[in-house]
């Protein structure tokens, strides 16, 4: 059963806070943690694309652009499920008899899109053994914690984030799903030379997302028409996909995603976190960083 069949259930009744619990230091799921050694060893195939980013980094995004590429900027074929349909997000477990990202995976024929948010050194090695094409974006950290902590705000299946300072604070400390933000960009991006890695910026797709999709298609090795790329260029922008339900979110049951709270589509702009950090919790922040991001050769912009 699909998520958006879900409606008539009682979620909120079988989907309390979730638990959470560790799996390798890393905060996952109490799902995710005991599905594990299952995803662990999850058999990727050669022909398989993975789109792996931190939580709140651009996914969604980058899952339309790369969707509409393969489908030669066929919209009725882009519209043909839910992103979370069209591309299983492979350690996403959830309770029968819901569809796990797992089992979404193993039935779909190849050639498959999946998504992850798994820091680098918790990928199913068999990515690495069939050398599965991967496209990681990365978004500054501290429009990242904005967004996810609306996020966090308006998706019962995340812990709650508390309180804005509070939020600030968990989020430095790592202590969200799927871990620390400092460790996931500088582990993906120091496995980007030893991969079939495609690295990219949300910053940049941002200012100008011809050259960044131009980039996926030399990745892909896909040529599209002119038209085409234009179309795709259209329909990826945030205005028009905030209007698209295969890409919104808005078709899963408010007991799951409340929109009213805050939307999935909510600003789509680098700089929003000057509208929620303070000048002592900036001062802050950028103290915590370059201890945390010392010796890394990367580089964010957090306003375009
Ligand atoms: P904001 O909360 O800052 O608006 P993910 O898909 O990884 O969960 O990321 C969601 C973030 O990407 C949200 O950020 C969302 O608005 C933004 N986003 C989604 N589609 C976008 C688009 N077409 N252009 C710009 N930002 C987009």
């Amino acid at each position: 059963m699909s998520l958006e069949n879900m409606k008539d259930l009682q979620l909120e009744e079988k989907h309390p806070q979730p638990e959470t619990k560790e799996v390798n230091g890393i905060l996952m799921t109490k799902m995710i943690s005991d599905n594990w050694e299952k995803i662990w060893n999850f058999q990727a195939k050669p022909d398989d694309l993975l789109i792996a980013t931190y939580a709140k980094a651009g996914t969604t995004w980058t899952q339309e652009i790369v969707d509409m590429i393969q489908n030669d900027g066929d919209l009725q074929k882009c519209q043909r499920a839910n992103t979370f349909d069209r591309h299983p997000f492979i350690e996403w477990a959830l309770p029968p008899p819901l569809n796990s990202g797992l089992d979404l995976a193993n039935n779909m024929p190849s050639p498959r899109t999946l998504k992850t948010h798994l820091p680098v050194q918790m990928l199913p090695p068999s990515f690495w053994k069939e050398n599965s094409k991967i496209i990681y974006v990365a978004r500054n950290a501290k429009d990242c914690l904005v967004s996810y902590y609306h996020f966090s705000r308006m998706n019962k299946m995340l812990p709650d984030p508390g309180t804005w300072e509070e939020y600030v604070e968990t989020f430095k400390a790592g202590k969200v799903l799927w871990g620390s933000w400092y460790d996931h960009v500088k582990g993906w991006w120091e496995a980007k030379d030893q991969h079939r890695i495609l690295y990219l910026f949300y910053e940049d797709m941002k200012e100008d997302l011809k050259r960044e999709i131009e980039k996926i298609l030399k990745f892909l090795e896909k040529d599209i028409p002119e038209e085409v790329l234009n179309k795709i260029i259209y329909h990826t922008s945030f205005d028009v996909m905030k209007q698209n339900p295969m890409a919104n979110y808005t078709t899963l049951p408010t007991s799951i995603m409340d929109h009213s709270i805050s939307p999935f589509m909510r600003k789509g702009m680098p700089g929003d976190w000057k509208n929620y950090f303070t000048v002592a919790q900036n001062e802050e922040f950028d103290k915590d960083y370059q201890k945390k991001m010392a010796g890394s050769t990367m580089t964010f912009r957090t306003e375009i």
